[in-house]
Parts: C-alpha cells; sequence; structure tokens
C-alpha cells in the first residue's frame, strides 16, 4: 500500500474502500471485515451512508491497531452550521466508537458551510477528528468558500475517472496542497471507460485488467481513490497496482482521455435542494 502526505503533515493510504450504498447491520461489517483481510487499511463512510455502526465495528473486531487504519466519515447537510457540525460530530463519533476520526469531511458544499468549518477545526485541535476536508467542491464552490477558511482542506473529494478529468478545480487545489479523493474512480461502470482502447491496451502490455490500470493512472497521478466492488476478487485485485508503473508517454496518453464531463455537476439549480431533502440522519 503507498501512501499520501496530506497539507497537515498526516499520512492516507492512496486506495480506499468505499461503502456507499452497502446497508448498515451485517453487510457493511462483511464488506469491510473482508476488505480489511485483503489489505485495505483506509475506509470511506459518511453519516448520509447509515452504515457508520458497522464501519466501526469491522475496526474493532479486525484485531488490527486502530492506527493502521484510515478511517473517512462526512458530515451531511442538515448539520450544517457552527452548533450544527458539532452535533453531527459527536454523532460520528459515537456511531463508529473508534476513539478518533482520521478524515472529515463537509459532504455536500452547502448552506452554513463556514460555520461547519469552524467546529470541524475545533475538532481537530481536540484530537477528535485528525484531518478535515472537503467534497464536491467545484470551482465556484471552491472560490465562495475556501478563501475564508483558516485551515485549508487537506482533501477535496470529487468524481474523477480518465474521462473527467477536474483539471480546473485541481489548479485551484495545487495552491493549497489539497490532495483530490475520487469517487467513482472507475466511471462507475461506465463500459465506454473500461473498453476504451488505450486503457485496454495499456491492460494487455502490463498483464493487468482495464481496472486496475485505471487505478495505477489515478495514484501514479498523485490522487486517493476510492474504487468500489461488491465482488471478493475485484476487491482483492483493485489493490495490486504497486508492482508496475505506467511510463510518462503512457500517463499523457491517459489525460489525453479527459472529455471535461461527468455524471454530477455540484453547480447545478437544484442540486443543493434535492441533496438536502434526500437524507435525514437520525441521532
Ligand atoms: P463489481 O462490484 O461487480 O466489481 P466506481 O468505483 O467507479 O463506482 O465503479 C464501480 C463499478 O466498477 C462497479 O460496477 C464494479 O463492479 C466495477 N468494478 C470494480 N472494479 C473493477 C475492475 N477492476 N474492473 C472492472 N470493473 C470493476
Amino acid at each position: 500500500m503507498d501512501y499520501i502526505t496530506l497539507n497537515d503533515g498526516n499520512r492516507i493510504p492512496s486506495i480506499g474502500f468505499g461503502v456507499f450504498l452497502i446497508p448498515n447491520n451485517g453487510p457493511t461489517y462483511e464488506a469491510v471485515s473482508k476488505a480489511l483481510k485483503a489489505g485495505y487499511r483506509h475506509i470511506d463512510s459518511a453519516a448520509a451512508y447509515f452504515n457508520e455502526e458497522d464501519v466501526g465495528r469491522a475496526v474493532r473486531d479486525s484485531g488490527i491497531p486502530r492506527e493502521e487504519i484510515f478511517v473517512t466519515s462526512k458530515l451531511w447537510l442538515q448539520d450544517h452550521g457552527y452548533e450544527g457540525a458539532k452535533h453531527g460530530i459527536e454523532r460520528s463519533l459515537r456511531k463508529l466508537d473508534i476513539g478518533f476520526i482520521d478524515l472529515y469531511l463537509v459532504h455536500q458544499p452547502y448552506g452554513d458551510v463556514a460555520g461547519a468549518w469552524r467546529a470541524m477545526e475545533e475538532a481537530k485541535a481536540e484530537g477528535k477528528i485528525r484531518s478535515i476536508g472537503v467534497s464536491n467542491m467545484s470551482p465556484v464552490l471552491w472560490n465562495k468558500f475556501i478563501p475564508d477558511f483558516k485551515t485549508k482542506p487537506a482533501v477535496n473529494q470529487v468524481e474523477f475517472n480518465p474521462l473527467f478529468q477536474q483539471k480546473e478545480i485541481r489548479k485551484l487545489m495545487a495552491e493549497t496542497g489539497t490532495k483530490l479523493e475520487a469517487w467513482y474512480p472507475l466511471g462507475h461502470g461506465n463500459a465506454g471507460l473500461l473498453c476504451h482502447p488505450v486503457i485496454t491496451g495499456l491492460a494487455k502490455k502490463y498483464g493487468k485488467n482495464a481496472g486496475q490500470i485505471i487505478l495505477r493512472f489515478e495514484v501514479q497521478e498523485g490522487m486517493i481513490t476510492l474504487p468500489k466492488s461488491t465482488n471478493p476478487e475485484r476487491i482483492r485485485t483493485n489493490l495490486e497496482i504497486f508492482d508496475f508503473a505506467l511510463t510518462e508517454e503512457e500517463m499523457n496518453r491517459m489525460r489525453s482521455l479527459d472529455t471535461g464531463k461527468g455524471s454530477h455537476n455540484p453547480d447545478a439549480p437544484g442540486v443543493e435542494e434535492r441533496l438536502r431533502g434526500a437524507f435525514v440522519i437520525e441521532d
């Protein structure tokens, strides 16, 4: 496993196991337990995934020292604002029950983000959270919020894959040393991506599958990538990307696949309202 050093000095494993849409009370426990056995040391959850309890239980039962596992969770919109975020952070800490949270993110950047961020900075100072970051920030949202933040985000977790390389936001993030975390890093099963001749050609050359080539590209590009799989074989093999490297010419060929288009536009009208109504987190 490779590690990346964040702008606050903390280290994060460059591949994380995502648990979005995996139910609590069993399935997430099983999935995280298997991922940890397969060698993952980074689990990406969120209050709005409704499975923090199972993530925590799997981490506690794993027999692996707590310090060796990196756990991310995220604050949901209903908890924005200073007081709300204090409450949301305590709820996540209680549900996870693993002592501290390695990385906590503003899940969706709308409403009183500045107040939420102050509460997150305080929780970091108190050692309840080790690193803090944001998610789904477009250049417009970044420019709206980040200049006023005292602590610059350690990460911005956004949609990223070779067809959607987020070149604009990456320029802004470079100024604050903020690392990109990729969600939907495999294009969420987009056949046009997994069957792209550039990628299948490289897969043949290196004796890897298309997914491994994509994940290698992302890690080699300096990102943290969060592939999702329910297939035990792919869960395992998606970690096997540290025994080869793409050449600079191959990296450039991968970079040229960018279309600038993804599935989620955080600036689109109605997105904030739709997300606000999507989930209610209960204590
Ligand atoms: P499966 O669960 O059957 O492995 P993303 O992480 O971009 O959301 O993509 C997830 C999708 O990609 C899932 O449909 C998953 O299917 C599939 N997938 C995961 N790993 C690989 C891989 N190495 N090669 C091809 N498809 C993969």
